[in-house]
């Protein structure tokens, strides 16, 4: 089967105080028709940055190496027209809804403006579609809605709405980045069911941003780890868990709270995390992992086939199944 989504070696540099910054290196991940990639790691590792490169959102002046081939097409190479296209096939939902979205407009406004400047479609039967968007989403009454400013809609409705407003253009690949995150829990949870109803129903692929190693297992087939901008293993969600190959991958795992364990104190990953640019030479998780040894640092790790998954730890085939056991990250 042939890939929908295929990222291969992308590295993105940024310019920050005059400084070129890597902050994401030689990542590779691909996504079928339809399919549901968890993308999972700390704080900084490059999550958004991979987002924003596939949706081709990066911040002017990125320098980008690598391909991105969407639907067969070369993503990093589309201009004008073709680019706008782009972006409908693949949607985008952030963290922070009021952070997208016009506080001085009516949501119809928000909703519309695209399909009535990109594809003339006329005011009432954009405001037609929008309604049936929102109900889709389980907002009841849409056209009160439509008449609203976002001020007057709580977090999880307008997040449904950005929801909403992404499906209109009928795309092929969602990426949600973090965009259950900001909610109370019940929100949460009442967005995640709707998301992934959608999706199966339309049988969307989507690239799903998240802390939360819980959430993507709960939701996605499969789960990218990312580290300090470079993806460290992909596995079916379900095995990652049960049995994760990369240490940074297992102490992800470990690092989970559980309200039914007996251990006297949470375990936390030891040091802290590194973005790309920050990274030491040789495998980039070695100074917090307890596995390292001399090669380790020495040696650059690449990603490799390994348990019908893949992986970048040279001593993932040795370490195998050992990693949650207990006193395994003493
Ligand atoms: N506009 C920018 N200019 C320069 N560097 C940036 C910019 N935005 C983010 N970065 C840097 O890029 C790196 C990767 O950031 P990114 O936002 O992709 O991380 P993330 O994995 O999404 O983290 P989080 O979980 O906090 O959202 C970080 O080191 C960050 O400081
Ligand atoms: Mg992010």
């Amino acid at each position: 089967m042939s890939a929908l989504l295929e990222v291969r070696d992308l590295t993105v540099r940024l310019r920050l105080d005059s400084e070129d910054r890597e902050v994401i290196t030689g990542t590779t991940l691909e996504i079928a028709a339809g399919e549901a990639m968890g993308l999972v790691g700390e704080s900084g590792s490059g999550k958004s940055m991979t987002a924003k490169a596939i949706a081709r959102l990066l911040p002017g002046g990125a320098q980008v190496s690598g391909a991105v081939t969407f639907d067969g097409v070369d993503v990093l190479a589309l201009r004008g027209a073709e680019l706008r296209r782009h972006r409908a096939r693949v949607a985008v939902v952030f963290q922070d809804p009021r952070a997208h979205i016009n506080p001085v407009r009516r949501i119809e406004d928000f909703m519309t403006e695209s399909l009535r400047v990109l594809n003339d479609v006329p005011r009432t039967e954009g405001r037609r579609r929008a309604a049936a968007a929102l109900e889709e989403v389980g907002i009841d009454d849409p056209s009160k809605r439509l008449r609203q400013f976002p001020h007057e809609l709580s977090g999880g409705m307008l997040q449904r709405v950005m929801i909403a407003t992404a499906l209109l253009s009928e795309p092929q690949l969602l990426l949600a980045d973090e965009c259950t995150t900001a909610l109370d829990v019940t929100t949460q949870t009442e967005v995640m069911a709707i998301l992934d109803d959608l999706r199966r129903d339309r049988g969307l692929a989507m690239l799903f941003i998240t802390h939360d190693l819980e959430l993507a297992g709960a939701v996605c087939d499969r789960t990218s780890v990312m580290y300090a901008g470079q993806v460290v293993e992909i596995r079916a969600a379900n095995r990652l868990h049960a049995d994760p190959l990369h240490p940074y991958s297992a102490a992800l795992v470990r690092a989970r709270p559980d309200i039914s364990a007996t251990a006297p104190r949470l375990y936390a990953i030891p040091g802290r995390p590194v973005s790309a640019f920050e990274a030491p030479g040789g495998c980039r998780f070695a100074p917090r992992c307890p596995h390292a040894q001399d090669s380790c640092r020495d040696q650059e790790q690449h990603l490799t086939d390994l348990d019908a998954g893949r992986v970048r730890c040279s001593r993932a085939g040795h370490l195998r199944g050992h990693l949650l056991e207990d006193g395994a990250h003493a």
